[in-house]
């Protein structure tokens, strides 16, 4: 089995993806976690010396690298899905969850978070809903690919067992 969350920067894919691997015994990937590692450097530095086509095309190979991988649930990033057909990849590899959330949830939390993330980093936090709107407007099309879509909001503990274990690939 293998489970992609999807969603928005702050959506809680890290959150629910730890949860819920915790509960049914699959193994955690944090897609972030896994490139930083890999490249020895965090996601900011990356972006802020090679530049975010060169991330986007790590990101790709990084999430290409789990196809043998099994019982895992991966937390992707928030663009993931959006560059070099990943969304494609990933229904073709596995089960796609999108975690929805609103921009005045998702900017609510990603206010304390923004240093970490270069695509908010230098958006100010009045501006910062907005900006999010903006984005998720062009990167919907995308996250609604998946093959299941939750209100993040709602998800809970039984979620897992309840929504994303009968739809398993
Ligand atoms: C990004 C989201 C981040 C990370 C990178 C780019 C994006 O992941 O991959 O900063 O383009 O939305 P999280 O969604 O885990 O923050």
């Amino acid at each position: 089995m293998r489970i992609f969350l999807v969603g928005f920067m702050g959506s809680g894919k890290t959150h629910w993806g730890k949860l819920w691997s915790s509960q049914h015994n699959l193994s955690f990937i944090d897609l972030d976690d896994l490139i930083e590692e890999q490249q020895g450097k965090t996601i900011r530095s990356i972006f802020e010396e090679k530049g975010e086509e060169y991330f986007r095309k790590i990101e790709s190979e990084v999430l290409h690298s789990l196809k043998n991988k099994e019982n895992i649930i991966v937390a992707s990033g928030g663009g993931t899905p959006c560059f070099h057909n990943n969304i494609k990849w990933m229904n073709e590899n596995g089960t796609t969850v999108y975690l929805k959330a609103t921009p005045a949830q998702l900017a609510q939390r990603l206010i304390k978070e923004k240093q970490k993330r270069p695509v908010i980093m230098n958006t100010s936090d009045d501006k910062l809903e907005e900006f999010i709107a903006g984005k998720l407007k062009d990167r919907e099309s995308f996250y609604e690919q998946a093959e299941l879509i939750l209100e993040e909001a709602k998800a809970t503990v039984q979620t897992f067992a309840e929504k994303i274990l009968p739809i398993k690939s």
